[in-house]
């Protein structure tokens, strides 16, 4: 008896409601089950996947397209903008042809392209030596990462996008132009060479505390593929070895279900995404951070006083919540058939996870410790300089889906490893795992194949 209102309400919600549910109330008083959805896919009475749709259009678009405001750095203190219209358009310098924009790295999206424009790609009667060709592709909002304002027949400013490092395309009309595909890091671009095309660079010269030609020697030291977030907290632009201290661009799919993020673990996917946002690409937000008010370890961050920022308008924290759902929702792509060897990579899959010890970490398949996934130098038997870089002074366990799209440049942080077989090689060492020479064969198969 007891039950009789909550039954009644029930009742009432089903008959109210039309479209779609089925209100079944048991009258034997012993069990009321809840109204079901008839068709749970949908969309137009599940407001949940209606918002998870909304979510990753508005995280696709902030991914892809937002640039936080950051065009007031960009563009209006490093007037990158001006070498790349050039003299001719009212800048400075040669102006950036289409040749070297895809020489340091940057993709062209083809999906954005006009028709003639494609059509003139595809017929190579399109000047690749003309800068005017550089500014149309920009124009069309076609250079993956890059978003410019014109001012008459130039530019009037420049500002960058997550897209810009952790986005590439697949060359379907050509080297460096074809079809977006978000998330893969871009191992061609060239950051540091592009920031220092840039004619003033003295915000960084006064961040950092040295002179503009030492800046721009660090900027293009780095390489391809490359891009230093740490050294804006420590100024610490060279390893003890005296190689540049900038690290690979990592994956940016694959991540949900994953704890920490960045090879130092950081923090969580936001926390991460509201760091480089204010302080990497210099967008207009709030980050707040009291492990970097430490001037011992990061002077220049505590300097800058980047543990409190607050900028106003915030053009960043509102858009974290779409910006998170979307990267969470990129899937690890898939080796492409015949890649690898599949009887190799079926016999290496045992390797892993037995013999050699490696699903101890990478745990299938997150391939990442389910919980905290951090580890000391000591226990991967590298040294400790970018550990030491971060708060917990630990390397986080890199999830390893989708290897493939990132051999270039090489594996671990910094690329010291030249390939799977290496890696493998290094944890055999350290590990003192006793892998008989087809155990590490299958192996690489098998790591080629996730
Ligand atoms: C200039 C290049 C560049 C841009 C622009 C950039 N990133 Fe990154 N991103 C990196 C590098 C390099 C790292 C590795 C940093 C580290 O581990 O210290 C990284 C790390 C990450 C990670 C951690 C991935 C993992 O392995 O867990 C995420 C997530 C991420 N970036 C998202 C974003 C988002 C979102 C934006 C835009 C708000 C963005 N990044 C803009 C270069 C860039
Ligand atoms: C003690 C935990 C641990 C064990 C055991 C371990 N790994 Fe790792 N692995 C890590 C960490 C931490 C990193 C990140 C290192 C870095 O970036 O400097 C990593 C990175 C890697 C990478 C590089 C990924 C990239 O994108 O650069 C590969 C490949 C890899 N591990 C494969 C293996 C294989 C194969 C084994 C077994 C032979 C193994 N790991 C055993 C923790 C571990």
């Amino acid at each position: 008896m007891k039950t009789r209102p909550v039954q009644i309400a029930i009742v009432a919600a089903a008959v109210a409601c039309t479209a779609g549910y089925v209100g079944h109330v048991d009258t034997g008083a012993q069990q009321t089950s809840l109204p079901t959805f008839t068709d749970r896919n949908d969309r137009s009475i599940d407001p949940i996947g209606r918002n998870a749709e909304r979510m990753i259009d508005a995280g696709r678009a902030i991914f892809r397209f937002d640039t936080f405001g950051d065009e007031a750095f960009w563009g209006g203190m490093l007037k990158l903008h001006t070498a790349i219209e050039g003299r001719r358009f009212g800048g400075v310098g040669p102006g950036l042809t289409p040749a070297n924009a895809l020489s340091l790295g940057l993709k062209v999206d083809v999906d954005a392209l006009p028709a003639s424009v494609l059509g003139a790609i595809r017929q190579r009667r399109i000047d690749l030596d003309d800068p005017a060709v550089t500014l149309a592709l920009l124009d069309a909002n076609a250079v993956v990462g890059v978003k410019a304002r014109r001012a008459g027949r130039g530019l009037a400013s420049v500002g960058i996008q997550c897209a810009l490092c952790h986005s590439t395309v697949d060359n379907a009309v050509a080297p460096g132009i074809g079809h977006r595909l978000d998330g893969w890091p871009n191992r061609d671009l060239n950051v540091g060479a592009i920031i220092a095309l840039a004619p003033d660079l003295s915000a960084f010269a006064e961040l950092l505390g040295i002179d503009e030609t030492t800046v721009r020697a660090v900027l293009n030291s780095w390489g391809p593929g490359r891009f230093d977030a740490e050294l804006v907290l420590d100024g610490k632009a060279f390893r003890p070895d005296g190689k540049t201290a900038a690290t690979l661009i990592p994956a940016a799919f694959g991540l949900a279900g994953v704890n920490l993020h960045t090879y130092t673990g950081w923090g969580s996917v936001p926390h991460w995404n509201a760091f480089v946002a204010n302080l990497e690409m210099h967008g207009s937000g709030t980050f707040v951070d009291a492990r970097l008010n430490d001037a011992a370890r990061f002077p220049v961050a505590a300097r800058a006083g980047f543990a409190d920022v607050r900028n106003e308008p915030d053009l960043i924290t509102s858009k974290l919540p779409a910006l998170q759902f979307y990267q969470l929702a990129i899937p690890a792509p898939r080796p492409p058939r015949g890649s690898f060897d599949e009887s190799g990579a079926a016999r290496g899959k045992a390797v892993f996870n037995g013999a050699a010890r490696c699903a101890s970490c990478h745990v299938p398949p997150l391939y990442t410790e389910p919980g905290w996934n951090m580890h000391t130098p000591a226990e991967i038997g590298i040294d400790d300089f970018q550990s030491s870089r971060s708060p917990d002074q630990r390397y986080r366990t890199t999830p390893l889906a989708g290897l493939f799209t990132r051999h270039k440049g090489g594996f671990y942080h910094d690329g010291r490893f030249a390939d799977l077989r290496q890696v493998v090689e290094h944890y055999n060492a350290v590990l003192n795992l006793n892998l008989t020479e087809q155990h590490k064969r299958d192996l690489v198969e098998f790591l080629k194949s996730l």
